[in-house]
């Protein structure tokens, strides 16, 4: 496997299932060669990428194959359940699913700033997943789902979920079988391995989560208001057609409230924020033109269906001067 960072010249761009179907083998082959008869262990948060480097693995080297899946609670609706059915359930990998959900809000409590939270969201992570590491013994190899374009940006996105920050005493040698692919690409081998749609074609979600939604200090209520809203959303985005349109799409539940009437009585609940915009890059971003049709039925959907909820609004800014997400 290359070990520098830069895509090989005459590596041919994956644009057909037969070329994924081509690269899964060379990568499967390589991956055999690599591990041989030792375990490697992979952090899976269910994303695309580390999805893919685990499918390739499990094809790979089977049950050598630890996969650590660690639900902070900040995952969407459905997100941990799906990482245990498909991994688990139908790939029989090995997989480790830790409950981190107590452990991530309680260390959230009552931290209200945006880079503070996204800090302990990211040392927690780092922290459960040694913790894990420690538990198992004979591992040599850590596989991380890096793409090309985080060799390219080199940015502090994935800084959670690249768990090359471990101590001394666990750090293996890495295996990164993606990391010469574009995302376009890793969805088409994703494809070709089997992965689910909802799984290959996910769209793009940050690694705090929901955290930077629920803005401010984060309470497990109005956590759960935010999960619901967005699994309705995502439910009538699906229904709809936009789901493979819109870039991004998601909603926000801020730490503020207003008052409403509910069955003739005044409430005093939250507001709901509706997202939805399109981009290249994320550098700059414009607000998808959602029908006010659909907009007036997820509105009364929300309102109905999601206790602690009294208004839903539309994000109509776009990047700048509002950034994609609030936090
Ligand atoms: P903003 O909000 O800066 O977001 O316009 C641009 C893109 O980056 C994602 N994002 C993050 N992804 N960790 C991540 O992995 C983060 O802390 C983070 N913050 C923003 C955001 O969802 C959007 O796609």
């Amino acid at each position: 496997m290359s070990t520098n960072n830069v895509r090989p010249a005459d590596m041919e761009r994956i644009t057909t299932p037969a070329l994924a179907q081509k690269f899964i083998q060379e990568q499967v082959e390589e991956l055999k060669a690599q591990i041989g008869d030792k375990k490697v262990l992979l952090a899976l948060s269910g994303g695309v990428d580390s999805s893919v480097v685990a499918a390739l693995l499990i094809k790979a080297v089977g049950q050598q194959l630890v996969a650590v899946h660690v639900n902070h609670g900040l995952l969407r609706k459905g997100e941990p359940e799906q990482v245990v059915r498909v991994f688990r359930d139908q790939l029989k990998a090995n997989l480790v699913y830790v409950d981190a959900v107590d452990r991530f809000l309680d260390k959230l409590a009552g931290v209200a700033d945006p880079e503070q939270k996204r800090k302990i969201i990211g040392a927690e992570f780092i922290r459960v997943f040694e913790e894990e590491a420690r538990k198992l013994s004979g591992i040599s190899f850590l596989a991380q789902g890096t793409i090309y374009p985080d060799i390219l940006e080199s940015g502090p996105v994935k800084s959670h979920h690249n768990v090359g920050g471990l101590p001394e005493d666990l750090q293996f040698e890495l295996v990164e079988p993606v990391k010469f692919l574009f995302k376009d690409e890793v969805r088409m081998v994703g494809k070709e391995l089997g992965l689910p749609d909802s799984m290959v074609f996910r769209q793009p979600f940050p690694g705090p989560g929901l955290g930077v939604r629920c803005t401010g200090a984060i309470t497990r209520d109005r956590l759960e208001a935010l999960r619901e809203s967005d699994a309705i959303l995502r439910e009538e985005f699906e229904k709809n057609g936009l789901a493979g349109k819109v870039w991004q799409y998601f909603t926000i539940v801020p730490d503020y409230k207003s008052t409403g009437v509910k069955n003739d009585k005044r409430s005093w609940d939250w507001p709901v924020i509706i997202r939805a915009v399109n981009t290249r890059d994320a550098m700059t971003a414009t607000v998808e033109e959602i029908p006010y049709a659909l907009l007036h039925h997820i509105t009364q959907r929300i309102v109905t269906e999601v206790p602690g909820v009294n208004r839903v609004l539309y994000d109509l800014t776009p990047k700048p001067t509002g950034t994609i997400e609030w936090e």
